[in-house]
């Protein structure tokens, strides 16, 4: 086990950068995947392989590991430097525009999707891209050593490293939902096959919660006929388990960057502007998932209702930008912000405050601050937000929380659960939360931050290693 572990992952730890003045720079990458498996890594040794994305992680990429201490992670990062076509094609093209949105049930079938040449492409693109990251895998990876392949976007690693790297025992950890069968049919047969069987080269699949696992078995017996026993799949001779491993967060950790200057400053900012109003929050990245615009449209709904609340709530919106390449993205971050523009129309200048920029310490300092704090996915693997916002908050903060978050699984009963394309309902809730008595606020934020931490990405990791460990070629 004191071998160095490999992580594979399209987004890494880090990304690498040039400021104005031509000095490199290294920023955390985003999203749920780099949060946890960063602090899984904390306190160990770990190869982790990622994407180039930017033209200076090319850069770094040429010139070989690069030595990362991230939170306490000793991490030699190797980045994989995909042809710019094809990263773009296969990322964006596949990943984003076809897995995504299939797993997370984004299309409107009568209208979209569309298969043509582009995503025919699109696929090659992307079996291109899983065949050159199972190659840097079998390069890095020590003698009888462990990989831990992360998300859709490499799918297909585990079976094409196997080929490779027989010696290894190989994870595949799914940070998304799974498509139930009929669903995932929408893809070209090529397409789903191509998929579950590149899955079941690993030794174990690992999902957030027993919901996405029962669709992807769902998905093996009705696209490949694969019958599980117990879990437990033979595919090609061997078998294969599927567990789910749910991530929860550290909250000591959080604590700990939470003390930090840059978020006392963004918190002291965000107290001023605030005033005696009440804060409804959310925190995403700008993502179709997760319900941005029905929960704008909800908070409308609560101000047209309760003409009494306008000038004494106010909702923050804090959005990362994401995938802004692709088109369904920015067409949706143009909807939001028309969305915010056209609520603070009609109910004052400030009902709504939508930010859009990558400012962790303000997030940190804002989940310090809520009220309410609103996550309304449509579907979300887990949503580490859900459980990263009550660890942090002081104010008796109340969760409306989408029972298609991953995470509603063990914060449900603390929290006041929606159907996320019920706006009406989700306005109610958000109502609910603001009206709730202190002590109940109190009761439940305390319940919150008990159920909120879950398993710590290190115990998350481990539970894997060792399930691997037994599983061993
Ligand atoms: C989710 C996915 C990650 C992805 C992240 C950010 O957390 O599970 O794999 O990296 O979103 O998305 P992006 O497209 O910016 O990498």
């Amino acid at each position: 086990m004191d071998r160095p572990i490999v992580v594979a992952s399209n987004r890494g730890p880090v990304t690498f950068e040039r400021d104005p003045l031509g000095n490199p720079t290294q920023r955390r990458g985003v999203g749920g995947l780099v949060t946890a498996v960063s602090g899984a890594l904390r306190g160990r040794e770990g190869i982790w392989i990622a994407s180039a994305v930017t033209d200076e992680d090319r850069r770094v990429a040429g010139s070989g590991p690069v030595d990362v201490d991230l939170a306490g992670a000793m991490l030699h990062v190797r980045m994989v430097d995909v042809p710019p076509d094809t990263f773009r094609a296969s990322v964006d093209g596949f990943s984003n525009r076809v897995l995504w949105f299939v797993h997370h049930y984004l299309w409107d079938p009568p209208r979209t999707p569309t298969f043509g040449d582009q995503e025919n492409e699109a696929w090659d693109a992307y079996q291109d891209m899983n065949r050159r990251f199972a190659e840097a895998v079998a390069e890095a990876a020590p003698d009888g050593g462990t990989a831990v392949i992360q998300d859709y976007h490499l799918a297909l690693v585990p079976q094409l490293l196997r080929k490779l790297r027989p010696d290894l025992a190989i994870g595949l950890f799914w940070h998304i939902p799974f498509a139930q069968p009929d669903y995932l049919s929408l893809l070209s047969d090529e397409w789903a096959r191509g998929l579950l069987d590149g899955m079941l080269g690993a030794d174990i699949l690992g999902f957030q919660t027993d919901r996405w696992l029962r669709s992807f078995l769902a998905c093996t017996r009705q696209i490949l006929g694969i019958k599980p026993r117990d879990r437990i799949l033979v595919a090609g001779g061997r078998t294969v388990r599927a567990s789910t491993y749910p991530i929860g967060v550290n909250p000591e950790h959080l604590t700990e960057i939470a003390a930090e200057p840059a978020v006392k400053v963004a918190r002291a900012g965000l107290e001023e502007w605030l005033g005696d109003r009440k804060l409804v929050l959310r925190v995403d990245r700008t993502e179709l998932s997760k319900n941005i615009l029905r929960g704008l449209r909800a908070y409308e709904l609560l101000l047209e209702r309760r003409p009494e609340l306008r000038g004494r709530v106010v909702h923050l919106a804090l959005l990362q930008p994401s995938r802004r390449s692709v088109p369904e993205y920015r067409d949706y971050i143009d909807e939001c912000v028309a969305a915010a523009a056209r609520v603070n129309d009609r109910f004052g200048p400030e009902a709504v405050r939508l930010e859009i920029s990558d400012d962790f310490p303000r997030s940190l300092a804002a989940y310090t601050l809520y009220d309410v704090l609103v996550v309304n996915p449509v579907f979300d693997g887990m949503n580490l937000v859900a459980r990263e916002g009550p660890c942090l908050n002081r104010r008796g903060g109340v969760l409306v929380l989408s029972r298609n978050a991953g995470a509603s699984v063990e914060l449900a009963p603390a929290s006041l659960l929606v159907n996320p394309v019920d706006v009406d309902q989700t306005a109610r809730a958000i109502s609910d939360a603001l009206d709730m008595p202190e002590e109940e606020r109190q009761e439940r934020a305390r319940k919150l931050r008990r159920l909120a931490r879950g398993r710590s990405p290190g115990k998350w990791l481990d539970a894997q290693l060792r399930d691997l460990e037994q599983r061993r070629p």
